[in-house]
């Protein structure tokens, strides 16, 4: 059985970084709900738990708590901040509500040696974010391993157990040194050999989906994202030609896109692709519509009807595969006060119908984003493709306003190249979130040379962001932005004009649609 590491989630912002951090030390974890029963976590046979943050007070009327249990099953815990009030409070010692807010930089001097700081100085620097703090300990069970001048019990260890709890956040990248403190807790406490690797992810998917598959077909829709090409490759790897991509060509993708998918995967890979140029009748069915909702539901629907044509072409095939990734199937827990709850993917990819006949294939469902990445690049995909930034479902409909036509879109193409160019020119592709253009349905009068001109607007949309909930615009340079504009303006027919969007996210959204 896999080692592995279970993180209780009680609503923390933080819980999915613990467990990547977890990852990062080449030992899977998983994240479960806080009410997940003992016994159920018993059986996962897990080398630790991890109690996460949250943003509860232990004392609150709905406070999320675990199974005592879980504190009996000999496997070593670990509380984190919310995490270590709940383990000191459920062992029977006191903490303190709201009276002890401190937030930000603090220095843990330790105070006894233990296995959990091995390898680290006496003096650390951690990120403290609490209101409540441990007021006394259980009776004569714990021993203060560091405390901070404002938190006496900020390190502490049951006495002779394995129990153990932080009042500060070692996931986090303030906490310069935590994550040796987690991998302390990982490879020293809980004794995982850290041999969890993309390299063994690898070996483990391609059984686990040979054995899953048989002999029957898998459709997979290819859209020339990250998520969708990690899978193809994988499930190619696993099974070969029984693997059928569809790769739907709407007439409303980058330029040369459908060239580069179609050499990539159906000469390089050698996959079977099956590519539909759809964007007549994409085209067609937009003609006219302006209402961003509106394009949205046709191009949605006409994807699905499209999709189901080429998919019936396809004999034998049983399952359907798809890039879903850890994010989007982990719970959320519903918790007072969480905003982890409402941060849930709004847009999910693709819309595929839900009462499909096929069975699902999710391979990448235990991955986290920098994983997938990790992951296609261990099977060989070019980097361009693995750190490639989003695109939207719709595709250029979201960045095109007013009614769509091919010769506007093609406008936008053009535009849109000239700007992902020059990003990549100036080294800032991967360390943006989105950096693309967007057609303006409006004219403005110009001049160039003698000759008046009346064009079309082009606007930039260069944003910062961790997960597109929110996004910040990208201060560029002035000489980045001046060759942007000018080359768009110069190799561009029908654009007499650049602005750039200085909007975050709130108010205004990533997309223009
Ligand atoms: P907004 O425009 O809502 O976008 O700020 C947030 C993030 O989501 C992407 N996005 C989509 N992704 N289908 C998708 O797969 C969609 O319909 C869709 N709409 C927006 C957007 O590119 C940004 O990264």
């Amino acid at each position: 059985m896999q080692e592995k590491i279970i993180v209780l989630d009680f609503g923390s912002q933080y819980s999915q970084l613990i467990a990547r951090r977890v990852r990062e030390c080449h030992v899977y974890s998983q994240i479960l709900p806080y009410s997940t029963p003992a016994s159920a976590i018993a059986a996962e046979r897990p080398r630790g738990i991890i109690l996460s943050g949250g943003p509860a007070s232990v004392y609150a009327e709905r406070a999320p708590k675990c199974d005592p249990a879980i504190f009996d099953l000999g496997i070593p815990v670990l509380g984190i901040c919310y995490g270590l009030q709940l383990t000191i409070h459920t062992l029977g010692g006191e903490i303190t509500r709201g009276k002890a807010r401190e937030y930000g930089k603090a220095t843990l001097k330790l105070r006894k040696t233990s296995p959990l700081f091995s390898g680290l100085p006496e003096e650390l620097e951690v990120w403290m974010s609490h209101g409540d703090k441990v007021s006394k300990m259980p009776e004569g069970g714990f021993d203060i391993l560091g405390s901070s001048d404002n938190t006496e019990y900020c390190a502490v260890q049951m006495h002779g157990r394995e129990i153990y709890g932080l009042q500060f956040h070692p996931e986090v990248v303030h906490t310069p040194r935590g994550k040796e403190i987690l991998a302390n807790f990982c490879l020293k406490i809980c004794r995982c050999a850290g041999n969890w690797t993309m390299s063994s992810f690898v070996d483990t998917a391609v059984r686990e989906i040979r054995a899953k598959v048989g002999r029957a077909n898998v459709i997979l829709g290819l859209s020339g994202g990250v998520d969708s090409s990690v899978a193809a490759a994988l499930i190619h790897k696993a099974i070969g030609r029984q693997l059928h991509c569809i790769f739907v060509n709407n007439g409303l993708l980058r330029k040369n896109e459908a060239q580069r998918v179609r050499d990539l995967f159906g000469r390089t890979f050698n996959m079977k692709l099956v590519y539909v140029d759809a964007e007549e009748r994409f085209l067609a069915k937009l003609a006219g519509v302006t209402e961003p909702e509106k394009k949205r539901k046709i191009i949605g629907n006409e994807f699905v009807r499209v999709f189901d044509d080429a998919a019936a072409q396809i004999t034998d095939a049983e399952f359907l595969a798809q890039g879903t990734t850890y994010p989007d199937v982990i719970e959320s827990v519903p918790v007072d006060g969480n905003p982890a709850a409402m941060i849930k993917s709004h847009h999910n990819v693709g819309g595929l119908p839900k009462e499909m006949k096929f069975k699902l294939l999710e391979p990448l469902n235990r991955l986290f984003k920098d994983e997938v990445r990790e992951l296609g690049r261990e099977l060989g995909l070019p980097e361009d493709v693995v750190m490639r930034q989003p695109f939207p479902g719709p595709g250029l409909a979201v960045r095109h306003l007013g009614a769509l036509k091919k010769e506007t879109l093609d406008i936008l193409r053009n535009a849109d190249e000239i700007v992902v160019d020059e990003i990549k020119k100036a080294g800032l592709y991967h360390k943006i979130w989105q950096s693309f253009a967007v057609f303006l349905p409006l004219c403005s009068v110009g001049v160039m040379g003698d000759e008046r001109s009346y064009d079309y607007c082009i606007a930039l949309r260069i944003v910062e962001s961790t997960d597109g909930m929110t996004a910040d615009w990208v201060d560029l340079p002035k000489s980045l932005l001046s060759r942007i504009s000018s080359r768009i303006t110069n190799e561009v027919a029908g654009v007499n004009r650049v602005v750039y969007d200085v909007t975050s996210k709130p108010p205004a959204t990533i997309e223009w649609e």
